[in-house]
């Protein structure tokens, strides 16, 4: 039996832009720029898009096509599928990594709200290089309190969409934010282009030097392409459920791809132009924006404005990503346990909230705590990101191809698709075999070799 009450979005430009809402966030304007400069620029660029090709785009439509044919959050669609248990455990799995992204995610929300902050009072003027902006923040990060404050402040925000219901909140404020952000990212990428010295930047990010790539950076770019594309945790599928079946999936899933890929390329080049330009360094880690763009905005003509305007759009575009993370959890307890909407979303930011605590003092009460080796930040983000995203990816990929079975997705893909399949027939055959054969292959290997085990199969031939 339907549900007659739940909503759906009112368009199918108001699905595409809540995806891309939740898909475009930090990992393309914090992340995405400070890992590739840790692993080799283009070298990585090259293999993201690989995976962003191979398997995020496969895996994306697998998601949303198991949402819209279910109409139910992560676990109640895998058990409308099968009767198998085991499947409403990798839909609970989803639920938690939900929780863990939130926690890290929220704290650098935190420093982006902070950020517009720091911008309005003028702190930042004086500013010449990144140095003395790196030195800036890496002050603030030792403040216990103002980390802790703009955290909160960050997911208390997030609570009041998904409180107050996401559906008008989300594809009204998309609308207008999303374009906003473009049109700044693009001014600052000219800007970085144009200052002496940038063409070092562009080199850096589009010409790869092959030896830069080892196994990490494979499992990195792999991890990377679902964190950016928000996949592999039920977010897609969630959002895929509020989806209406006139919609083509395909044909919606590659709007969603060409977005992130192209914001994620603009922030790319915005700062590694710039980056270069001031003789810096890109492998600074996660503060590589906050210790560039304040100096960047200081270069240019009413810089005050323009910094306040991209950290405020950096804190929204978080926000329609975080609200996602909310949203997947309190779908389940409102589907699954018949909790009322509020009580689950409160619940949802105070476990947010404690969990994101000790992110939050990783940089300075807690930094001396380790978790396998690195702070609560980084174990978290690693776990998240490189584990549980490309694992929750992989099951997906495997329960399409072998649980429900090709025939059945195919099937309700088509519905809604006819026309985009009548037009590129070949796309049908390719999703078949890279969701039902490569793509599984592919994150099998990177798990494997994430936990080890292709080492010692290599040690063994070696000896
Ligand atoms: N895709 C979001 C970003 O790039 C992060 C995210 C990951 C959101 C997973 C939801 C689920 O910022």
């Amino acid at each position: 039996m339907e549900n007659p009450k739940r909503e759906q979005w009112s368009s199918k430009m108001g699905f595409i832009l809540a995806a891309a809402g939740s898909a475009i966030g930090l990992g393309n304007i914090w992340k995405f720029p400070y890992i590739a400069g840790e692993n080799g620029g283009a070298a990585f660029l090259f293999i993201y898009l690989i995976c962003i090709l191979s398997i995020g785009l496969p895996v994306l439509i697998a998601e949303v096509l198991i949402g819209r044919t279910t109409q139910r959050n992560p676990v109640g669609a895998f058990k409308k599928l099968t009767n198998n248990k085991f499947w409403s455990y990798v839909g609970k799995m989803g639920i938690i990594t939900a929780f863990i992204i939130l926690s890290f995610y929220s704290v650098v929300a935190g420093w982006a709200i902070g950020y517009i902050v720091e911008s309005a009072k003028g702190a930042f003027q004086n500013f010449q290089e990144p140095a003395q902006a790196g030195e800036y923040f890496n002050s603030l990060l030792l403040q216990p309190e103002w980390n802790l404050f703009y955290l909160l402040v960050f997911i208390l925000m997030s609570m009041f969409f998904v409180y107050f219901g996401v559906q008008k909140g989300i594809e009204k404020g998309s609308k207008i934010m999303m374009p906003l952000l473009f049109i700044l990212l693009i001014i600052l990428m000219i800007r970085g282009i144009t200052l002496e010295g940038a063409n070092e930047g562009l080199k850096f990010f589009f010409h790869p030097e092959w030896s830069k790539i080892t196994s990490q950076t494979i499992l990195l770019a792999l991890g990377h392409a679902f964190f950016t594309l928000s996949l592999g945790m039920g977010v897609i599928m969630t959002y895929g459920s509020y989806m209406s079946n006139n919609d083509s999936i395909p044909g919606t899933s590659l709007s969603i791809i060409i977005l992130d890929t192209v914001i994620s390329v603009v922030a790319g080049v915005m700062i590694f132009t710039t980056v270069f330009a001031f003789g810096q360094d890109p492998a600074q880690g996660p503060g590589l924006i906050f210790h560039v763009i304040p100096v960047v905005f200081n270069q240019m003509p009413g810089g005050i404005f323009f910094a306040i305007l991209f950290f405020i759009l950096l804190a929204l575009a978080a926000l329609t990503s975080s609200i996602s993370l909310i949203e997947v959890v309190v779908a389940y307890f409102v589907d699954e346990k018949k909790w009322k909407r509020q009580k689950a979303v409160i619940f949802t930011g105070v476990v947010g909230t404690l969990l994101a605590i000790p992110c939050s003092l990783s940089y300075n009460l807690m930094s001396e705590v380790k978790l396998f080796d690195s702070n609560f930040f980084d174990t978290l983000d690693f776990l998240a990101s490189n584990i549980l995203l490309p694992l929750g990816g992989f099951l997906l990929a495997i329960f399409v191809g072998y649980v429900w079975g090709l025939d059945k997705a195919v099937e309700n893909l088509k519905i809604g698709s006819e026309k985009f399949f009548e037009k590129y027939p070949v796309s049908l055959f390719l999703w078949k075999i890279f969701i039902k054969y490569l793509a599984p292959l592919l994150m099998f290997l990177v798990l494997l070799d994430t936990v080890g085990i292709l080492k010692v199969v290599k040690n063994l031939f070696v000896e």
